[in-house]
């Protein structure tokens, strides 16, 4: 289920037969590779938060004698790829430096025929001699085949440099590569362990953490809630505090109880309704049905098929629970606050790996990441 992206080749630069047997290039092998010129790829890739689709998001730079020369990003799905943008970008005046110069780039260069001809091909057309790659491809139509063409050309590749922060930058992509979205399970919980009481709306972070939320939700292609959290808090899901996109709320919902109720409080307003009673279109209403009893992840699929490659868990408890006791999770970010509920629902318990803690104003943000996924 989860991207099972395997780091099997050393961390090291090889140079091929045909590389050293170039004079002009063979004592210019790649040096240890510049953290900060693999760093920078990392920050162009980021521009392409929102763009990409189920592609990853890649960055890369062309350096000559420590200078970049060029950089780009694949900025949209179905676009060029980063490295023919940074290509690109070379000024006219130093395209004569390309061949001198050392391409990073965040992933491995494809070598198959997607929406754009291979990259590889291209770098070698470019007569690049020196190409630094944050990690390999975990699609297998790529993996470790690039590296190899670009070897098998005359190119010196020093692979996984900072591997871990490159793969953690595709882990979207790993998801969507098995067929899920990538799944972000968010809640908040009082000091003492509760997410929330009975048949009541209680606010529980402060308005700097609602922002983040919001901000995430621009980022995610759907909103998931349990059938309670909607009957209770009836909450909007939408992006108010921030400028972007609504995603598509989505409520779980087996028995197709919600639709009434979704009539009422939200009149004309598209929600998806993942459901096992039946598909079909009731108004604005779309319902999604999916045959397994046990959890969810089967309706998580049909999402990831209608678009929703990003996903973003509002709650409840029961819902959450049964996704983390499912493993049905990449990443879930934690609020933890000062309010105290003394009663209610308890918070999901969750075993991961801390990958950050923050301070938002009196709450503490944890984001979290599931132990079988390997960035860090
Ligand atoms: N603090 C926070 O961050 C936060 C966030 C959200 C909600 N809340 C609070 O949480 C409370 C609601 O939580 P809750 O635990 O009672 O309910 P919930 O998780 O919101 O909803 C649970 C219901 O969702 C449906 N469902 C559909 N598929 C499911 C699946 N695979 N696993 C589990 N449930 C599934 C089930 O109803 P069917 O069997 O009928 O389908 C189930 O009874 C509210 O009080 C709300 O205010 C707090």
């Amino acid at each position: 289920m989860i991207c099972a992206h395997v780091a099997a080749v050393k961390n090291s630069s090889i140079a091929t037969a045909s590389s050293r047997a170039d004079k002009r290039y063979s004592d210019r092998m790649i040096p240890q590779p510049e953290d900060k010129f693999m760093r920078r790829c990392f920050e162009l890739a980021l521009l392409g938060q929102n763009q990409t689709g189920k592609n990853p998001k890649v960055g890369a730079v062309l350096v000559y004698d420590n200078t970049i020369i060029g950089e780009g990003y694949h900025k949209k799905f179905g676009g060029p790829h980063a490295e023919i943008e940074a290509l690109a970008s070379v000024r006219p005046a130093e395209r004569h430096l390309i061949p001198l110069s050392t391409l990073y780039v965040s992933l491995e260069p494809c070598l198959h025929f997607g929406k754009t001809p291979p990259c590889t091909e291209r770098i070698i057309a470019e007569g690049i001699k020196k190409v630094v790659v944050g990690c390999s491809d975990p699609n297998p139509l790529v993996s470790g085949k690039g590296i190899q063409y670009l070897r098998q050309n005359g190119a010196d590749v020093f692979e996984n440099h900072l591997q871990n922060e490159a793969r953690y930058l595709i882990r979207p992509f790993c998801a969507n590569l098995n067929g899920l979205p990538y799944i972000v399970l968010k809640w908040a919980a009082s000091k003492d362990g509760y997410i929330g009481k009975q048949r009541e709306q209680i606010w529980l972070t402060n308005n700097y953490s609602k922002m983040l939320v919001h901000k995430w939700r621009t980022e995610s292609d759907g909103i998931l809630v349990g059938k309670n959290t909607l009957l209770t808090d009836i909450p909007r899901l939408t992006v108010r505090d921030v400028p972007g996109i609504n995603p598509v709320r989505i409520v779980a919902d087996r028995q197709l109880r919600t639709i009434s109720f979704l009539n009422e409080h939200y009149p004309g307003q598209h929600w998806l309704i993942l459901n096992q009673v039946r598909d079909g279109n009731f108004g604005p209403l779309q319902l999604i049905r999916y045959h397994n009893d046990e959890n969810l992840e089967a309706g998580l699929r049909l999402l990831f098929d209608h678009g929703i490659h990003t996903l973003l868990v509002e709650g409840g408890n029961e819902l959450l629970n049964s996704m983390i006791n499912a493993g049905l999770w990449h990443e879930a970010r934690v609020f933890s606050t000062a309010h105290i509920l003394t009663e209610g629902i308890k918070a999901p318990q969750l075993e991961g790996k801390l990958h950050q803690q923050r301070q938002i104003g009196i709450d503490k943000l944890h984001v979290i990441l599931n132990p079988s996924l390997h960035y860090d």
